[in-house]
């Protein structure tokens, strides 16, 4: 089949094909056109993906299959096949009019950040390789914009004390966070509302800050995500931060919860309380962020703390960040193929396609749509 990557729009720094998979399509029988200067932020010239064995051309509307990182435009899909399979980033539920779009065309429409949380599922799911990369990529922010050094130092002229790192949220932006702020010597606390965060944040030598509720006995999924908390663990779980907090000189947010909006954990009261100098790097401000000042996109100082609303942190990272993202994509793309023929053959009845399908066929067919 023939597969088209193109050139991402808005900022999009990351592609989604690295030179790799590339020759991992074509040695599957696919063939490639990847759009000029697709790769150019992540390092990839056409020069490496045509060694790889892709063509260079703009071809969306012969292609069988767009891989793409975020979601096209309306204009864009007029361009696509009819038939055609279309697989990004699609943040669908906040995007109804394009998902329309797709459905009146005829694209087969997967939305890669809808994967679900299983055991096969792993080495697909974009979220979890970017989140790895957006909370590092916070920990090196918010050290960069501190005015103070990380580690503890001893040097003959004094000792300057180690900084001191709070994580809210111990997913996996949480967990990678913790460990990239330990290993720049900072003392590092994380708190989450899954008891099973616990253990992982001990392992990376964080302290596991919570209060004692037997509402945490029931705030994990069965999918592994958080549960909304209720008021009154709420409320307790505000006076604990209250009072850890004004302790603190960097804060990493990285709370969610799927399908709503994130939890308020840091409140303007709050950050009267932190030293002038304290960072706040919010991952979660595109999904209305665990701090209640926190903008998208946006940097802003309150009583002389610096909150950063990072909209992608894993996009200003993106020779790593498309090579895995684009390993994902050849990992989903193997199950949509069957692999004694080589012939396209989806398992609709498969919870991964279940998932992640939107639209085909002209019908909306993810449950949530219909
Ligand atoms: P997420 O991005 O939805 O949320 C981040 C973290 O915020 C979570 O740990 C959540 O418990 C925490 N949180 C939510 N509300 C909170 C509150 N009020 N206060 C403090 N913390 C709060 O979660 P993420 O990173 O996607 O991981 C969720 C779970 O899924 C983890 O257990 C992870 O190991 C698991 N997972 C499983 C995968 C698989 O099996 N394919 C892939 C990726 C993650």
């Amino acid at each position: 089949m023939k597969i088209f990557v193109p050139k991402e729009t808005n900022n999009e720094k990351r592609v989604a094909a690295s030179p790799d998979t590339v020759k991992k399509f074509i040695d599957l029988g696919h063939s490639v056109v990847i759009e000029t200067g697709a790769g150019a932020s992540s390092n990839y010239g056409d020069n490496h993906y045509s060694e790889a064995g892709a063509s260079i051309a703009s071809e969306a509307s012969s292609a069988d299959i767009i891989l793409k990182v975020g979601k096209p435009s309306l204009e864009e899909i007029t361009t696509y096949k009819t038939g055609s399979i279309l697989i990004a980033m699609l943040d669908p539920f906040n995007n109804r009019e394009l998902i329309d779009q797709m459905r009146n065309k005829d694209i087969i429409a997967f939305a890669m950040e809808l994967m679900p949380r299983i055991t096969r599922a792993q080495s697909m799911d974009v979220l979890s390789s970017q989140s790895n990369l957006a909370g590092y990529k916070a920990v090196i922010q918010a050290s960069n914009s501190f005015n103070k050094a990380m580690p503890m130092m001893m040097t003959a002229a004094g000792t300057i004390a180690p900084a001191k790192v709070m994580v809210f949220g111990a997913g996996v932006a949480g967990l990678q966070a913790i460990a990239t702020a330990k290993r720049l010597g900072a003392v590092v606390s994380a708190t989450d509302v899954r008891l099973a965060a616990k253990e992982q944040v001990e392992s990376l030598g964080g302290k596991f800050v919570i209060i004692e509720s037997d509402e945490l006995k029931d705030a994990e999924t069965a999918g592994g995500y958080a549960k909304e908390m209720s008021e009154d663990f709420k409320k307790q779980q505000a006076e604990l931060i209250a009072s850890t907090l004004a302790n603190q000189d960097i804060a990493i947010c990285t709370a969610l919860i799927p399908g709503k909006k994130a939890p308020i954990l840091i409140t303007e009261k709050n950050i009267m309380t932190m030293k002038p100098g304290s960072i706040i790097i919010d991952l979660a401000a595109q999904s209305g962020g665990n701090c209640e000042l926190s903008k998208p996109g946006e940097t802003i100082e309150v009583n002389g703390v610096s909150i950063i609303g990072a909209t992608d942190f894993a996009s200003d990272i993106p020779q790593d960040a498309s090579a895995l993202y684009a390993k994902n994509l050849l990992n989903f793309l193997a199950i949509l193929f069957d692999k004694e023929t080589g012939e396209l053959n989806i398992d609709w009845e498969d919870e991964i396609i279940i998932n992640t399908a939107l639209t085909k066929e002209g019908a909306f067919i993810h449950k949530e749509f219909i």
